[in-house]
């Protein structure tokens, strides 16, 4: 075994140094033979968008390139994909990558769930980003919202119908969705035609929602974790722990020589899914995807499996009264 492993970080290594447009993170495959870089960079200012000053998510997204993230996360809601574009034309404009070595998501809004809609909104992504197209598009919520932003009954097998047309179009190489449970998953499978080969929701050590990952690893469905802090930076006071300071994150960590939160990234990735952490700071976009030197222990998986509680950070209730409202309509 042990030289088994070796050789495998012989060999690993040896990729990265004749190839360094292939990033830092391993790729996974989708369902529809693509690939998909292992790690990610969020791009959503969520409550501090009074952060928004104009540059500051586009140079996260270079420091990103720069540090091997291959893989980049946004929205049409969060104003940021303009940033993204910004940077992206940049990184390819200095040769550090290629169009084709990136990995670029970007949401359809709840807005835009009728299906005469869906183009115009992907079309208008596309011309934020300055791209000729995404490599996933995903259904951001499984709710729709009239413009005047009240809840509209329109139903998202209709959207989900709508995206398999963009993606014959080829204007996104991948589809997929956002914040939908297991039964929603069932009905678009049983109704849409299309499996989607991504499903992106809240994962981390509070929510690690064992079962949504069963149902997606048997149906083939890739998972990118988003909110991978959780509460862990104390984001949301009154959440149940951990936060980075707890005992038992600290001593793992000083074990590996790695921070808290690189543990709680590698446990994610050794979970089977993708994390997309945010970052405005730029040597915590870099220690951030440093987690491929090192693996947990049965034990220490143990003990961070144990965090979970199923508490959620992200829980929208004022679109509780929504027919397709995801989640416990309490938290
Ligand atoms: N599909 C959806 O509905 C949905 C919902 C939420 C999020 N997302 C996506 O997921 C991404 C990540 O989620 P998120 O932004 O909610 O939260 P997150 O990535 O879990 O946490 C971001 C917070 O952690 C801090 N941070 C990052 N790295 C750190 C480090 N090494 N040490 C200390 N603090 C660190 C950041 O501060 P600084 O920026 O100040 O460094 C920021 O306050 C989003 O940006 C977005 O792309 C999608
Ligand atoms: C919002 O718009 C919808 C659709 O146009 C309309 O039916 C509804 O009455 C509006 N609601 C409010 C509060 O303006």
């Amino acid at each position: 075994m042990v030289v088994y492993k070796y050789s495998f970080v012989f060999v690993f290594a040896a990729v990265i140094h004749l190839s360094p447009s292939a990033g830092l993170a391993p790729v996974l495959k989708l369902n529809n033979g693509k690939e998909i870089p292992g790690f990610g960079i969020g791009t959503w200012l969520g409550t501090n968008s009074n952060e928004l000053k104009g540059d500051e998510v586009q140079k996260s997204v270079e420091w990103a390139i720069d540090a091997g993230y291959r893989h980049i996360d946004t929205a049409a809601i969060y104003s940021t994909e303009d940033q993204v574009g910004r940077a992206i034309k940049k990184k390819i404009a200095e040769g550090v990558v290629k169009r084709e070595d990136l990995f670029v998501t970007t949401k359809l809004w709840n807005t835009n769930h009728k299906k005469e809609a869906v183009l115009p909104a992907l079309r208008k992504s596309l011309k934020n980003l300055d791209l000729d197209y995404v490599d996933l598009y995903l259904i951001h919520w499984p709710i729709a919202l009239h413009d005047n932003a009240s809840i509209s009954q329109t139903d998202y097998v209709e959207t989900w119908q709508a995206m398999t047309d963009v993606l014959n179009q080829g204007l996104t190489k991948s589809i997929g969705v956002s914040n939908f449970n297991i039964q929603q998953l069932e009905r678009l499978k049983s109704e849409g035609g299309v499996t989607p080969s991504v499903l992106q929701v809240e994962i981390n050590l509070n929510l690690q929602q064992p079962a949504l990952l069963d149902y997606c690893k048997a149906q083939g469905i890739v998972v990118v974790a988003y909110t991978p802090f959780g509460n862990l930076f104390n984001r949301q006071p009154s959440a149940p722990a951990p936060r980075a300071d707890d005992q038992r994150l600290v001593a793992i960590a000083q074990k590996y020589k790695k921070t808290v939160p690189q543990i709680v990234l590698r446990y994610l990735v050794e979970l089977g899914v993708i994390p997309i952490p945010k970052s405005l700071h730029k040597d915590r976009v870099e220690e951030n995807i440093q987690i491929y030197d090192f693996s947990l222990t049965p034990d220490e998986i143990q003990l961070l499996k144990s965090f979970d509680n199923g508490y959620r950070t992200l829980s929208p209730l004022f679109w509780a009264h929504s027919p397709y409202f995801p989640f416990e309509s309490k938290n």
